[in-house]
């Protein structure tokens, strides 16, 4: 935070949205009219179940960043192991994991539910080893709240710790026409707006400031040169925040901004480039015809 803060422009990691109340947000953003990239997502997950199973033929499997699980479920429905199998939820948000777990092992009595509570960019350390076939998925778009840099190298993490056999199912939206994609970032509620701006609440909560909310004002617009979603926090007058944990006064200007999230999206050849790069091998890649994003099945060989 401190650092963040203190750079110029201002800038905050996307993890911190996720409190209770962001995670809750977050489900209601999936459910806006806008919101397209999850409709999408379940379209293909649902026409294609049965045929990544298939080809991943899992004993396991474990997702990052899989938030309330629902597109999740889309699989699991479809999903007839042939031993012990287990379902990993790997989330930075530890109230939405507990309960989400829960009500997995009583939908699924007959999967073993292993939660994964923490922070993946930490490292991926605490997943169990060894696991049996695994299919490890990473979808929501997830991948695209990271910078390029940042994203090769959580790919490569993740393929150096998979095992030959296992499968990595990646979702990543893609480059579309900037209305729709700046509708998707900007939902008539205001839920999008909501979510960003609680961040400033969990700053409030956790590090004792006193971000005044309605002095900030919710911004999201596609770079089209940067083929990315930016949103930011625009202050609306001069003033200072005081973050008494760290000691830190900050100072914002009117107009201001900060950097709250990035979304990238992604050419199916960039994709296709990144799990090349990180050792993997594409078998399987699965595009929405109305509104462009990918699934992208790979294995390790
Ligand atoms: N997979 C779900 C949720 C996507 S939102 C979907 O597609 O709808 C992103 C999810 O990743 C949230 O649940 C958030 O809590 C989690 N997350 C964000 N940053 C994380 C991090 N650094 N480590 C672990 N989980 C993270
Ligand atoms: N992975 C999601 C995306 O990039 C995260 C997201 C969707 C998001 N809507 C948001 C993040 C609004 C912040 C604000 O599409």
């Amino acid at each position: 935070m401190r650092q963040g803060l203190t750079a110029s422009p201002k800038v905050l990691h996307p993890k911190y949205f996720y409190d209770e109340r962001g995670s809750t947000l977050f489900d209601q953003i999936c459910d806006t009219p806008e919101y397209y990239p999850t409709r999408v997502e379940s379209e293909l997950l649902s026409a294609h179940a049965a045929e990544i199973l298939a080809l991943a033929s899992p004993d396991n499997i474990l997702e990052l960043g899989s938030g309330a699980s629902r597109k999740s479920r889309l699989l699991l429905d479809r999903w007839q192991p042939s031993g012990d199998a287990t379902y990993l939820p790997f989330d930075v948000s530890e109230e939405m994991l507990g309960s989400v777990a829960a009500d997995l092992e009583k939908e699924y009595p007959h999967l073993a539910i292993h939660g994964l509570a923490g922070d993946y960019t930490a490292g991926l350390d605490h997943v169990p080893d060894p696991l049996g076939r695994t299919l490890w998925m990473f979808i929501g778009s997830t991948l695209g709240n990271f910078e390029p840099a940042e994203a090769s190298a959580f790919v490569s993490e993740i393929a150096g710790r998979m095992d030959r056999g296992d499968s990595f199912l990646l979702g990543t939206d893609l480059h579309k026409d900037e209305a729709v994609l700046e509708r998707a970032y900007n939902d008539a509620q205001g839920l999008t707006a909501d979510f960003n701006l609680n961040v400033l609440a969990v700053i409030n909560r956790e590090l004792q400031a006193n971000f005044q909310l309605d002095r900030f004002s919710h911004l999201a617009y596609y770079c089209e040169g940067r083929r990315r979603i930016e949103m930011h926090l625009v202050s609306e007058a001069d003033q200072q925040v005081y973050l008494e944990a760290l000691d830190l006064t900050v100072a914002f200007s009117a107009g201001e901004r900060i950097r709250t999230e990035i979304s990238r999206k992604f050419l199916t050849g960039e994709i296709r480039e990144m799990l090349e790069d990180a050792g993997l091998t594409v078998t399987r890649s699965l595009v929405h015809e109305s509104f462009p994003f990918a699934l992208t099945l790979a294995t390790k060989t």
